[in-house]
């Protein structure tokens, strides 16, 4: 019997079409969806695993995860890519570029892309994305990419914390959206994006990625390491690292904290 609005069978029978993903979980209650996969990758190829709530829902930079339970969508994806390990970081840009053309499909209002793949809505944040993969020296032998969507989360659900960060579709658009529909939407416009993975057109991921994330040309706020420094986004690598002109010079960082600041915002 289907608990709240997801239908696995309905889901999975969408997917019997689809190249790339055959598998769909669904479970009431996990530790990590990211966990559930990474244990599955040695048998499983193409799965997709979605949880009502998570005991321990893993963030980017070691931090966590909430969700409420029937309200939003926290799933993770597993994928076997035909690319080498300092190519990782292209999932979760492409992750972000697919969730962004979903949501710009559904809702009329305007997402971000906040580098990595952080969509913002209004300058809140709406979707957090995180990948973890193994490889071997040059290859990846799996990659797992996690998505937490806030979908029909109300603003009183949303922590007092993160209430001036956090915001939701429902919260955005002032209606409730299907989370089965937006799922399936996104799986559709992931899977295209995993077909340039697979003709290794890294660059064409790159390239797209370029023209659509908002933090180039931004004064930002960049954390990294416990250290904090200012400077202007102006480019992203091939690898999907992003490029910081700062006082001290020109600086790459692979991962860090961005906060995107209004130029009288870097006078702290
Ligand atoms: C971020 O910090 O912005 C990334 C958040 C990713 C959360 C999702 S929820 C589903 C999947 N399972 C996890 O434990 N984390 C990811």
């Amino acid at each position: 019997m289907a608990l709240y609005d997801i239908d696995a069978k309905r889901i999975e029978s969408q997917l019997s079409n689809n190249r790339y993903f055959q598998r769909f979980i669904y479970l009431d209650e996990t530790y990590s969806t990211q966990v559930y996969l990474k244990n599955l990758a040695k048998e499983t190829f193409g799965a997709i695993a979605l949880a009502e709530t998570q005991s321990n829902g893993r963030g980017r930079q070691g931090r966590s995860w909430q969700s409420v339970k029937g309200k939003n969508l926290t799933f993770s994806i597993l994928l076997h890519p035909n690319i080498k390990p300092t190519e990782a970081q292209l999932i979760s840009l492409t992750a972000g570029m697919a969730m962004k053309k979903t949501l710009t499909e559904i809702c009329r209002t305007e997402f971000h892309l906040k580098w990595p793949n952080d969509i913002l809505c209004g300058g809140k944040k709406i979707c957090g994305i995180i990948t973890e993969a193994a490889s071997t020296a040059d290859r990846i032998l799996y990659a797992v990419t996690g998505i937490g969507l806030n979908v029909n989360m109300e603003r009183s659900e949303i922590p007092k914390e993160l209430s001036d960060i956090a915001t939701s579709l429902a919260i955005e658009a002032g209606k409730k959206y299907s989370r089965e529909d937006v799922l399936l939407k996104f799986i559709c416009n992931f899977s295209e994006y995993i077909a340039l993975f697979n003709s290794c057109d890294t660059a064409a991921i790159i390239d797209s990625y370029r023209k659509q994330c908002d933090t180039i040309g931004r004064t930002v706020r960049v954390i990294c390491d416990d250290k904090t420094l200012y400077g202007r986004a102006c480019g992203i690598t091939d690898e999907g690292a992003i490029i910081i002109k700062t006082d001290q010079g020109t600086m790459t960082f692979a991962a860090a904290d961005i906060v995107h600041l209004r130029m009288h915002d870097t006078a702290e």
